[in-house]
Parts: structure tokens; C-alpha cells; sequence
């Protein structure tokens, strides 16, 4: 059986990513910095957190970086300490999870994949969240990075970019009708998406199927980015 770590796992797109894996036949460990049952304590910005984390869980076969946070702040108004935690949970938090599990893989000889949670903005910008936006492409470039780097071990490293996905995350944007509206007719697809939209792609990626498919931002937006 195979294993994998989710992190974010207490909320939206990591929870559901949780359920559809374990209903696939993997064996999850769920990790977040929000309690919950059957949930391990990680605070994915700290160096010292993973290790205990990795250690605990190992042997792995995956890593699903799913852990983030957003919030609205006008460029002018935000201090280094809002764009620094943002960084320090989506570009730090990323890059450790992959130096740990990468670490471990190379040692032991072992093949491995890992699925970051990127984000539409990665690409198409947003007013409001530069900290967001900048932290966000950081992923994607960590993905191309680390894939060049590590594919020759047998490591794939991809990720996902989300469009509107109704989760806590998003509710109070979903939570109005007039952005609701606006958001549902901005969408090809005419609809939001659901966490299973994005849980059916991570674990896609996951599998063997996807062997060949590495350093990857795969848009899961309803076609948002074709636009
Ligand atoms: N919902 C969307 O529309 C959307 C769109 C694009 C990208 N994303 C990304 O998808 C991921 C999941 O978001 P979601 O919508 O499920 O949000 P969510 O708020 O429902 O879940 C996020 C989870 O991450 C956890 N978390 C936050 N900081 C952490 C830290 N330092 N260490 C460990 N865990 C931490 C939270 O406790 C929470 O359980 C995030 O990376 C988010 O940026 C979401």
C-alpha cells in the first residue's frame, strides 16, 4: 500500500483530499496546524516541525503541500510581517516539505512524488493579495525547480493551480450573491469549483498513470486561465 502526507489536511481541498485517497486505498497521514481528530500538529513554515513530522510518518511515497492561508491587503498597506508569513507558509513551507521527503528518497533509493497546491494567480493576478499572488508563483517556480532537479532520482514534483474553489477559504467571497454571480459567469464552466475537483487531480498526479508528468502547474479553474 502506498503512503502519503497531506498537509492542510483539517479544511477544505485537504480534507477532501484525504477522504478520496484513503477511499482510492492509500494510506494518508494527515497533517495541519489546526487541530483535528487523526490529525498531526505541523506548522508547515517551521524547519524543526517537519522533521518530527516526516520522521513520524515515514515511510512515505507522497507529499501533498496543501497547507496556505490568504487574506486582502492593499499593497500600501501591508507590512513586511504580512508578506513574510505568507511566503514563510507557501514558499518555505513548500520547500521543506520537499527537502525532507527528497532528502529520504535519494538516501534510501526510493521513487516519490509530490503535489503542491499553487493557485490560479500563479498566472492570472489578483488586486489586493500581492503577498498572495508573489507567494503563490513561488510554488510554481519551486515546482519547475525542484522537478528539473530531482527527476533524475526518480522524483516528481507537480502542482496545481485552483481557480475559485468553495471552501472555508472562500466563503466570504461565495458568501455574497453579487461575487458569487460575477465569479460563476467569469467561468467558462459557469460554476465554482468543488474540493473533489481538486482532489481527483492530486491524486491523477499521484498515481503511476502520471509517471511521465513532472514540473507540471496544471489548471484546475473550470477554464478560468484559458479565458
Ligand atoms: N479555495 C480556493 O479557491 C483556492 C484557490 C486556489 C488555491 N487554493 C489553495 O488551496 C490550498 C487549500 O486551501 P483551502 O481552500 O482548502 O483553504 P482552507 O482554509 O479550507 O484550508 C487550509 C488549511 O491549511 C491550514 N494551514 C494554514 N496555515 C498552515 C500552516 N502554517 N501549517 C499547517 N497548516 C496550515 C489551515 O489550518 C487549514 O486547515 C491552499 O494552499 C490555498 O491557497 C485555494
Amino acid at each position: 500500500m502506498a503512503r502519503v502526507l497531506v498537509t492542510g489536511a483539517a479544511s477544505g481541498i485537504g480534507a477532501e483530499t484525504c477522504e478520496r485517497l484513503r477511499a482510492e486505498g492509500w494510506e494518508v497521514i494527515a497533517a495541519d496546524r489546526t487541530e483535528a481528530a487523526g490529525v498531526m500538529t505541523l506548522d508547515v513554515a517551521e524547519e524543526q516541525d517537519w522533521q518530527r513530522v516526516v520522521a513520524d510518518a515515514w515511510p512515505l511515497d507522497g507529499l501533498v503541500n496543501g497547507a496556505g492561508v490568504r487574506s486582502r491587503v492593499p499593497l500600501i498597506e501591508m507590512s513586511v510581517e504580512e508578506f513574510d508569513r505568507l511566503h514563510a507558509i507557501h514558499t518555505r513551507g513548500s520547500f521543506l516539505g520537499i527537502r525532507e521527503v527528497a532528502r529520504r528518497w535519494i538516501d534510501e533509493q526510493r521513487s516519490g512524488a509530490v503535489i503542491n497546491i499553487a493557485s490560479v494567480v500563479a498566472t492570472h493576478a489578483v488586486p489586493g493579495q500581492v503577498h498572495y499572488v508573489s507567494s503563490k508563483t513561488a510554488v510554481a517556480g519551486l515546482t519547475r525547480g525542484a522537478a528539473a532537479e530531482l527527476a533524475p532520482h526518480g522524483i516528481r514534483i507537480n502542482a496545481i493551480a485552483p481557480g475559485v474553489i468553495r471552501t472555508p477559504m472562500t466563503a466570504d467571497r461565495l458568501g455574497d450573491p453579487e461575487q458569487r454571480a460575477w465569479l460563476e459567469r467569469r467561468v467558462p464552466a459557469q460554476r465554482v469549483g468543488e474540493p473533489g475537483d481538486i482532489a481527483a487531480a492530486v491524486q491523477w498526479l499521484l498515481s503511476e498513470g502520471a509517471g511521465y508528468v513532472n514540473g507540471v502547474v496544471l489548471p484546475v479553474d473550470g477554464g478560468w486561465t484559458a479565458t
